[in-house]
């Protein structure tokens, strides 16, 4: 197995390797988790296969808003054909933030994919956090932010999205989550702390007012997508990109109108969130 990193943050390639076989994994969740986001080239797989390599990571999570494959509801179709405008994920966001617990991973399985363009870009939250001001640090560790749904997938963003009237997200009337999370996590795995707010599924911050959430959330939001702290991904069919949702956020980008792109995607369930604040003895 050949890991080859993408930039000094975050993101890895990965080549000479075959997902089914079941004596990689090891090696493949430490990539995982010591680069956030990985690509796992050249694999030859069924959606079987998928499924199974996925449930190495965690259990499935079966999304309710996307579209499912005909014959394996663990796997959402994310499609953009070439007279849609709209993408699937186009603004930064991490999957499933709107859960209590959110889920770990999501992987994309690459069917067809444009011949230029339609990549995707990911950024680190724990370097994003790292590079803050000690005294910013201090005061976001003591903060929790509210995410829900409602003004993603519910009935209002019905009427105003394509990817919504076409059918590509569905069943509006699940989009009743609320939770609230830390604002800064110590990621379950490798036990750095992360930013765990984003633009989709982020409403506003607990603590704080309406104008005061909203200056500190747009700070986070501008300052954690500096190109310092993301890499961005080429698809190929049979690539495998798997990235951890507590640790990094994601950005389809949408650059390749006339062309079809097919991905399926499997979202893995992860473990209770905790919180970077010191606890008080
Ligand atoms: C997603 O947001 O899960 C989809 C990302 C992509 O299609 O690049």
């Amino acid at each position: 197995m050949i890991i080859s990193p993408l930039t000094g943050v975050l993101g890895a390639e990965i080549s000479d390797v075959d997902i089914r076989e079941e004596s990689t994994f090891t090696d493949i969740f430490q990539a995982f988790v010591d680069y956030g986001v990985i690509a796992i080239r050249d694999q030859k797989i069924t959606p079987e296969d998928q499924i199974r390599f996925a449930q190495r990571f965690g259990s499935i999570n079966c999304n309710p808003f996307f579209t499912p494959h005909p014959k394996h509801p663990e796997i959402a179709l994310v499609i953009k054909e070439p007279h849609q405008k709209l993408a699937i994920g186009e603004s930064w966001h991490s999957d499933h933030s709107y859960d209590a617990i959110p889920c770990r991973a999501s992987m994309l399985h690459t069917i067809e994919a444009p011949p230029i363009g339609g990549d995707t870009g990911f950024a680190s939250m724990s370097a994003a956090f790292a590079a803050l001001s000690k005294p910013m640090q201090d005061f976001l560790r003591n903060l929790s932010a509210h995410h829900s749904t409602s003004h993603v997938f519910g009935s209002n963003a019905k009427d105003r999205y394509e990817t919504h009237k076409d059918g590509r997200v569905n069943n509006p009337e699940l989009a009743t989550h609320h939770v609230i999370h830390p604002v800064v996590i110590k990621h379950p795995l490798s036990g750095k702390e992360c930013l765990f707010v984003n633009r989709d599924f982020t409403t506003h911050i607990e603590e704080l007012t309406d104008d005061e959430s909203k200056f500190i959330l747009n700070f986070l939001y501008n300052h954690a997508s500096d190109i310092r702290f993301t890499c961005r991904l080429r698809h190929a069919p049979g690539t495998i990109t798997i990235w951890d949702n507590q640790a990094t956020w994601h950005t389809s980008i949408n650059d390749y109108d006339g062309y079809r792109r097919v991905m399926h995607r499997i979202v893995v369930n992860g473990v209770a969130l905790e919180s970077a604040a010191p606890t008080s003895t």
